[in-house]
């Protein structure tokens, strides 16, 4: 049944050699029908509303909690399982079944997208952003936001403006304004500043002592969270009775949607008028996004302004609700929050900023956010695609178009990778001289920012934002949870979060 992951290469020479049907014919004859793949039968199979029937009422589960029945179904039809959820979906959990699918998304690689948002777009003839594109206009976007955001380097430029910010967080904490429902708010808080200052070019105020008294920049963080919840909560209705019907959803999104993006608009033409006129007197900043993307004269005007909002509203509530659950990990683990804080001491001391050098010298703070996204998987599976090709696994032919979904968040937490693996050891991603890790680990087993040409625009963005508020913390504070709440549920909203909020006590050091 496993396929070892060393087949894996001659897979891909194969898928490469033949047209789609020869590689299927000529690697496995014998394939079985996609219609045999283990998985629910009956009363699920039931087009369009099959899928209700695998969640409350029916069941103990909600889309919060999917994770927890796609391990239900992993656990009892095996390493490969279609489920009618909406569409048919392939969960696929062999870590060289997973290598394979990596291989078989094409050259425009294609995801689902939240529908709410697609409806959302087309309703109001909102250009789409990158992540709802597909095909040669996904790419027209995406090559040049390529070449200025996923290099090592993009974000370092912003270090300065973004290590500001991380002091406003902190003087935050200082302040007591961890609210009564936990910490998550001022982190969302701390993500849609941080972003802000990339996607357009300035400080907006979400950390400004006087917040409370602007009811529109309030409006805006209110107004992301809707959405989040509702992309969410709308996730598994069938695309068709989604558009059809008149949900109330489908108002409160749009309602929601078009305040943030008449705002949004507001902040990024002030921006671009400040930036032209920069131009026009001759200043050149190509480490400057958006100024480059300007210069660059590739995306109009409108083009650009969609990728501005785009880039803002998804470092969002992903980097906020990621932080929540390092920091959450270092809280329980007091010895590894320890070894955290000799390394920022070491690195740069008691108070100083956080520099690129110093990045480049702390390992151990990007194996405790690894070690995070390992136990609280950043998404509620792991990356989806609809395949290029016609694929086998397991003995199973699945179709080229197929929507395939790759079990990381299952896989993350198997003790073959990963012993012991429900402690938080951030030591498991270290390399040693050699290079070579305590035991190795698959590089398919955990992509918190999926992979490949499609894989997140922002990470290098997250990673930096959530260094930086993990530094300035463990520099300011000793952080631990309050007595009696050490244990969370996770729970998801398109990024994790958890059923109740986490009760982090911040102890000023001194
Ligand atoms: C810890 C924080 C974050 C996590 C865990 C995360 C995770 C992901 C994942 C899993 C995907 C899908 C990748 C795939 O299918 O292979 C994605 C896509 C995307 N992310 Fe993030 N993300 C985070 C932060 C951000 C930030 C800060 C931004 C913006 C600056 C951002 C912008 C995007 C965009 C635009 C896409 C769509 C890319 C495309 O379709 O070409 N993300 N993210």
């Amino acid at each position: 049944m496993k396929r070892a992951s060393t087949g894996v290469g001659k897979l891909w020479r194969n898928l490469h050699k033949y047209s789609s049907t020869d590689t299927v014919r000529d690697m496995d004859k014998n394939a079985r029908p996609f219609q045999d793949i283990p998985g629910p039968r009956g009363l699920y199979n039931i087009p369009f509303i099959g899928a209700m029937f695998l969640f409350k009422p029916f069941t103990k589960y909600t889309v919060e909690t999917a994770h927890l029945l796609y391990n239900a179904l992993v656990n009892q039809y095996g390493p490969l399982v279609r489920v009618r959820l909406g569409e048919w979906v392939v969960l696929v959990s062999d870590v060289g079944d997973m290598e394979t699918v990596m291989r078989s998304e094409g050259r425009y690689p294609r995801r689902m997208e939240p529908y709410i948002n697609v409806l959302h777009c087309e309703k109001y003839d909102i250009p789409k952003g990158v992540g709802s594109l597909e095909g040669e206009e996904w790419h027209k976007y995406r090559s040049p936001l390529n070449a200025r955001m996923m290099k090592i380097h993009s974000a370092h430029q912003y270090l300065p403006v973004q290590n500001e910010v991380a002091d406003d967080l902190v003087a935050q904490i200082k302040l007591g304004k961890i609210q009564k429902d936990g910490a998550l708010e001022l982190f969302f808080r701390y993500a849609c500043e941080s972003i802000s200052v990339i996607a357009y070019n300035k400080r907006l105020g979400y950390l400004s002592p006087n917040i409370e008294n602007d009811p529109s920049k309030l409006q805006d963080l209110k107004d992301i969270q809707t959405m989040f919840k509702l992309m969410n909560e709308t996730l598994t209705i069938p695309h068709i009775l989604l558009k059809a019907l008149p949900w109330k959803a489908k108002r409160e999104y749009n309602s929601a949607a078009n305040r943030i993006i008449s705002h949004a608009t507001d902040y990024y033409s002030n921006t671009l008028a400040n930036i032209k006129q920069r131009q026009n007197d001759g200043v050149v900043d190509e480490n400057n996004f958006m100024m480059s993307l300007l210069m660059l004269d590739k995306l109009s005007i409108e083009e650009m302004g969609s990728v501005a909002f785009e880039l803002f509203s998804s470092g969002t509530e992903s980097t906020a609700r990621n932080l929540q659950m390092v920091l959450y990990y270092l809280a329980r683990n007091p010895d590894k929050q320890n070894k955290l804080f000799q390394e920022v001491i070491e690195t740069i001391g008691p108070r100083a900023p956080l520099t690129t050098e110093a990045l480049g010298k702390m390992k151990y703070i990007f194996a405790c956010m690894k070690e995070s996204f390992r136990l609280a998987y950043p998404i509620l599976s792991g990356p989806q695609r609809y395949i290029a090709t016609d694929i086998v696994l397991q003995g199973y032919r699945i179709p080229a178009g197929t929507s395939v979904a790759m079990m990381n968040q299952k896989v993350a937490k198997d003790e073959k990778y990963f012993p012991n693996p429900e402690a938080f050891l951030p030591e498991r991603w270290l390399r040693d001289e050699t290079g070579r890790r305590m035991v190795p680990i698959p590089s398919s087993a955990v992509l918190p920012f999926g992979f490949g040409p499609r894989q997140c625009l922002g990470r290098r963005f997250a990673e930096q934002e959530i260094d930086l508020a993990l530094t300035k913390i463990v520099q300011h504070f000793q952080v631990d949870l309050e007595h009696g709440h050490e244990d969370v549920e996770l729970r998801y909203r398109i990024f994790v979060g958890t059923k109740h909020p986490i009760r982090f006590i911040f102890r000023t050091r001194s």
